[in-house]
């Protein structure tokens, strides 16, 4: 047997070890490159939560990203204090097994979504606006400093659970990619409230992967000619879909930014998600006159390019423009991916789901979810099926 599947949380010697249920989880050692394993850790328990407030939740399916990737490779992450081991995954899927006495938002049989940042001490954290924190160390469910979902239960507190209706639970498991993208379009609407009058008709999606495709389906429910910008040459799946929306896709190595910009826009909203942070400055000049530039990618190398900082600061300044990264999304944002996902399902059936390219089923399979997740074209989103209903 792998040394690493005996790991157990109880300490040895602690009275109430041998009477704590366990349950399978998998995790890494922050810090340390390749360390996945399958690990047992206590189950968590109602009153966890306290108040009567905990909601128990079977975990049904997990979706992985290049954050878990990342987190493997020991490039992010930090483990919850007092633990050396972090629970991965933060796209999760459930159903409520019980609910604490004073639980009333959720019911045994409910399929739900967890959020992913939990508040932590500034202003914005105590209004439910913890995606906005200013504090340094922020809180993460699978990322950093709380574990995640690769795991067989969780007990939450109603605050970050999100209902999935019945009728949408084969899209569950893709809210939480979708609130990231929910929250860049619903921050750049909101800036552009500066401008008493918004009509955009054209945006550009840079970045063809999961959150590129998110993005140009909520562009494209909304109304926007869409042109996504990809560095893999069509047809392929990811064109596929999004040509199946109306949307435009261009290879970058055929029509670079500048080029497809001249074709098909200026863009009154660019949407950057291709995890490349030097197209970001393009980005900027394939703007609009009033346009906004939304930045998703998070970039953790240290890559230098030159860019024509003269003309692309004069065409931000006449053209009044704007730039706004944007990160994570609180339970706002859930709530507006569930009823994105309805719109996407009766405008474009069955479009969602086949994002989900690759299954790997039960939690002791995890190094194949790595495995897929690198192997390149054909893979969009890899799930892992921890339980069936
Ligand atoms: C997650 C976000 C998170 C971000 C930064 C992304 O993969 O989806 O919820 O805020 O990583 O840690
Ligand atoms: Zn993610």
């Amino acid at each position: 047997m792998n040394p690493e599947t005996l790991e157990t949380t109880p300490r040895a010697g602690d009275p109430g070890a041998a009477s704590t249920p366990t349950m399978q989880a998998v995790a890494v050692h922050p810090g340390k490159p390749q360390s996945v394993h399958l690990a047992r850790i206590p189950r968590p328990r109602l009153s966890d939560v306290h108040g009567g407030r905990g909601v128990l939740v079977k975990m049904l399916s997990v979706g992985v990203d290049g954050t878990d990737k990342e987190i493997d490779a020991a490039e992010y992450g930090m483990a919850p204090p007092g633990d050396d081991y972090l629970v991965l995954g933060h796209e999760s899927f459930g159903r409520v097994e019980s609910v604490g006495s004073a639980v009333t938002e959720f019911a045994p049989g409910d399929h739900v979504v967890a959020t992913v940042r939990r508040p932590g001490t500034s202003v914005y954290d105590q209004i439910g606006t913890y995606d906005m924190t200013t504090d340094d160390t922020y809180f993460e469910r699978g990322i950093n400093l709380r574990h995640g979902y690769l795991t067989e239960y969780i007990v939450e507190d109603p605050e970050y659970l999100v209902k999935v209706p019945h009728g949408l639970r084969h899209t569950g498991v893709l809210l939480e990619p979708t609130s990231i993208v929910e929250k860049g379009i619903a921050q750049a609407f909101e800036i552009q409230r500066r401008l008493r009058v918004w009509r955009p008709r054209r945006a550009a999606v840079t970045g063809a992967g999961t959150i590129g495709l998110l993005a140009a389906l909520a562009l494209r429910l909304r109304g926007l000619d869409v042109t996504v910008f990809g560095r893999t040459p069509r047809p392929y799946l990811n064109s596929d879909l999004i040509e199946a929306l109306g949307a435009r896709y261009l290879n970058t190595a055929e029509v670079p930014l500048l080029e497809g910009t001249r074709r098909h826009g200026p863009f009154d909203l660019v949407f950057e998600a291709s995890g490349f942070s030097p197209l970001v400055f393009e980005g900027m000049q394939a703007l609009a006159k009033n346009g906004v530039l939304v930045l998703s990618s998070v970039t953790g190398g240290d890559r230098m390019v030159e860019v024509p900082a003269d003309r692309i600061n004069l065409q931000f300044v006449l053209g009044n423009k704007v730039v706004v990264g944007t990160v994570n999304a609180n339970r706002e944002y859930f709530e507006s991916g569930v009823r994105d996902h309805a719109q996407a399902e009766a405008q474009f059936p069955g479009w969602l789901s086949r994002l989900v390219t690759h299954r790997v089923s039960g939690l002791e399979n995890f190094r194949d979810l790595f495995t897929t997740l690198t192997m390149g074209t054909g893979v969009i989103k890899v799930v892992c099926d921890i339980a069936k209903e």
